[in-house]
């Protein structure tokens, strides 16, 4: 199997200093509800209609997703991504599905790093956007809990920033691990919260008020409205942790990223 770019195989990820490993217990994951004066009004469907208006909402802010997406995390996200890329050693010879892919950023990175890739999102406007921006990827509008890919044909699957957004995280996790063959590599990029008080302060003023604003006059008000409350959706790093194990995964880790406020979650496919 080829090495990354650190000189490591997948296989020899262990969790590194300021890694929350699966057995682990840290402050970050014992995260307090969001403050209730900092959340202007509730934006989150009724889990049986969470897809249904999700896909929509994808669907509308498809066109200036890129751009807010820069702008909200002042180039961050592309930060966070590449470092996906080079956590789960993404290479030539790798077969890489993206989970809500969306419009392709996390793909483009693993295409340009040589692998062969696969992007699967519901939202035909944030296909119809990855596919104008002509990636050299594979682009398959499909639901993430019900893979339209045969048994082990990957070797990695990422997601960006579409864990909060799935209806079910056991089923897509079901779904990961079918696909990926023994050994794959799983690479989940997600938000977070700061575990320090301070900066979960003016992390919470931003995310929960200013990203709100700024999305609503810039793109669209719901839809700014429902990112910072979606993140109710995540289950608490031992939770989400156990979850992966559970989906037939070893090594499971969290890797915080930028002081805590986006988080890695790594993992190997068990034999
Ligand atoms: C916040 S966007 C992230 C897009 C992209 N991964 C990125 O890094 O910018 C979440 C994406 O997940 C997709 N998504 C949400 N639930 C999905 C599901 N069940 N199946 C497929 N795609 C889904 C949405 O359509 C959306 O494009």
């Amino acid at each position: 199997m080829a090495l990354g770019r650190q000189g490591r195989r997948p296989e020899d990820h262990r969790p590194a200093r300021g890694w929350i490993a699966a057995s682990g217990w840290s402050r970050s994951s014992c995260r307090a509800a969001p403050s209730a004066s900092l959340d202007p009004r509730p934006a989150l469907p009724p889990l049986d209609e969470k897809a249904a208006v999700v896909e929509a909402m994808f669907d509308r802010i498809a066109p200036r997703y890129d751009l807010l997406n820069r702008l909200l995390t002042l180039r961050l996200d592309q930060r966070w991504r590449r470092v996906v890329v080079r956590h789960a050693c993404i290479g030539a010879g790798d077969v890489v599905v993206d989970l809500g892919c969306g419009t392709g950023d996390m793909c483009t990175l693993a295409a340009a790093a040589g692998a062969q890739v696969i992007g699967v999102d519901f939202a035909f406007g944030m296909l119809t956007a990855a596919r104008r921006r002509g990636l050299p990827a594979d682009l398959v509008r499909a639901d993430a809990g019900t893979l339209p890919l045969p048994a082990a044909c990957a070797s990695v699957i990422t997601s960006a920033f579409a864990l909060r957004n799935f209806v079910s995280i056991p089923q897509v996790l079901a779904e990961a691990a079918r696909v990926l063959r023994p050994g794959g590599r799983l690479a989940l990029l997600e938000v977070d919260e700061p575990s320090s008080a301070f900066a979960r302060w003016g992390h919470e003023l931003y995310f929960r008020r200013l990203v709100p604003l700024i999305g609503g006059l810039l793109s669209d008000r719901a839809a700014y409205a429902y990112l910072p409350q979606s993140t109710a959706y995540l289950p608490p790093t031992p939770e989400l942790l156990r979850l992966i194990t559970a989906a037939g995964f070893r090594e499971a880790v969290k890797r915080p990223l930028s002081g805590g406020i986006a988080q890695l979650l790594f993992a190997v496919r068990c034999p």
